[in-house]
């Protein structure tokens, strides 16, 4: 068996993150999403990885390499345009060569892995097997009817949907998904839809089988989803102290401080992660905080929230919150005359000051 991960995609609902990066590259607890779908398949006892990639296909070759770092080998294939999730299985047929595969949509986040349902799959001989979830916003996903178990209908982001089971995004497939994806023709955004090949099969007799999960599952699509998902992960960590904290400070709960990382008279209060060569002074870092390698946090005070790599938060009066800061920020304040806010924002940025 194979795995196809699908990293392409403009990551709209992320910018002005995903102006400059991958979506499949944002930091969940300090690792990118994308790195949790390689483990995941790995674990399942998968080796031989496709990926597709888009415009940022630099971006995630040089995170990735060859796959030699988790003990799998990653062809990297490109798609020059982003036609939908079944085109991308189209332009992978060659390399499946006729084998099953998993397909894992880059940006999801499947808590508990995938090792079981590969294997069920695996087992017994179903043509397709798709994961659902009930969902609080069915509007937003891939929606599935079930009569007595049985899906009979897959809709694509229904604007009334007839059940909350959104589809989530690990699939699995035998080669009979090529003839669905040759056959389907696109949908009203002008996508080759994998809601619409699946159904393709079932309306042919092949067998389809459908596994409500009960464990957590994100799609890290929006900010809120990357914070709840960095919220779950941090949850699950291991209280680990690599770096130097000073006498002054505490870290309080499961708190991870990564070699190099400094806490100079300090509050951390976990869950949180504080990354390579970080330094945290003077300041008091909350629950469900990850702040990733190479950043300054000092004089202020942060909670739930991520920050990237390199960035500064120097200097402010007032606590930081449900914040997803990107790669060299500087956030801080001044004595400078007359007193104003001052921004540099990138295009889609989002600030929310105190009144
Ligand atoms: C895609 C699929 C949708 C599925 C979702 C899961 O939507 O088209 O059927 O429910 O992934 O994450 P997208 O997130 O690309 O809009």
């Amino acid at each position: 068996m194979k795995a196809l991960i699908l990293s392409g995609g403009r990551g709209t609902r992320l910018r002005p993150i995903t102006h400059t990066s991958a979506k499949q590259l944002v930091p969940v607890a300090n690792k990118p999403i994308l790195f949790y779908a390689i483990e995941a398949i790995k674990n399942a006892g998968i080796t031989d990885i496709g990926i597709i990639v888009g415009d940022t296909h630099a971006e995630i070759r040089k995170a990735c390499g060859d796959g030699a770092q988790w003990g799998v080998k990653i062809t990297y294939i490109p798609q020059d345009a982003p036609l939908g999730l079944a085109h991308a299985v189209k332009i992978s047929e060659e390399f499946m060569a006729g084998e099953s595969f998993v397909m894992y949509l880059g940006d999801n986040l499947v808590k508990d892995g995938i090792t079981t349902l590969v294997d069920e799959f695996r087992g017994q001989g179903y043509n397709a097997q798709i994961l659902l979830a009930h969902v609080k916003n069915p509007t937003d996903f891939g929606v599935a009817e079930l009569d007595g178990g049985r899906v009979v209908h897959l809709v694509e982001k229904p604007k009334e949907p007839k059940t909350d089971l959104a589809l989530v995004g690990v699939y699995m497939f035998d080669a009979s998904i090529f003839k669905a994806v040759n056959s389907i023709q696109p949908s009203a955004r002008g996508e080759l839809e994998i809601t619409d090949a699946i159904q393709y099969l079932i309306d042919n007799g092949y067998k389809v089988h459908s596994h409500v999960i009960a464990s957590w599952w994100k799609d890290t699509g929006k900010l809120e989803d990357m914070l709840e998902a960095n919220r779950i992960v941090l949850d699950g960590l291991e209280a680990l102290c690599e770096g130097d904290v000073d006498d002054d400070s505490s870290l309080l709960g499961k708190v991870h401080v990564a070699k190099g990382a400094r806490i100079v008279n300090s509050v951390v209060r976990g869950p949180a992660i504080i990354g390579e060569n970080t330094l945290v002074e003077n300041a008091y870092i909350g629950p469900f905080t990850s702040v990733y390698y190479g950043c300054t946090i000092k004089n202020c005070e942060i909670e739930h929230s991520i920050v990237l790599e390199r960035s500064e938060i120097v200097d402010l009066g007032t606590r930081v919150e449900d914040s997803l800061i990107g790669k060299n920020v500087k956030v801080g304040s001044t004595t400078r005359k007359p007193k104003a806010y001052r921004f540099m924002l990138g295009d889609n940025s989002e600030v929310s000051v105190i009144q």
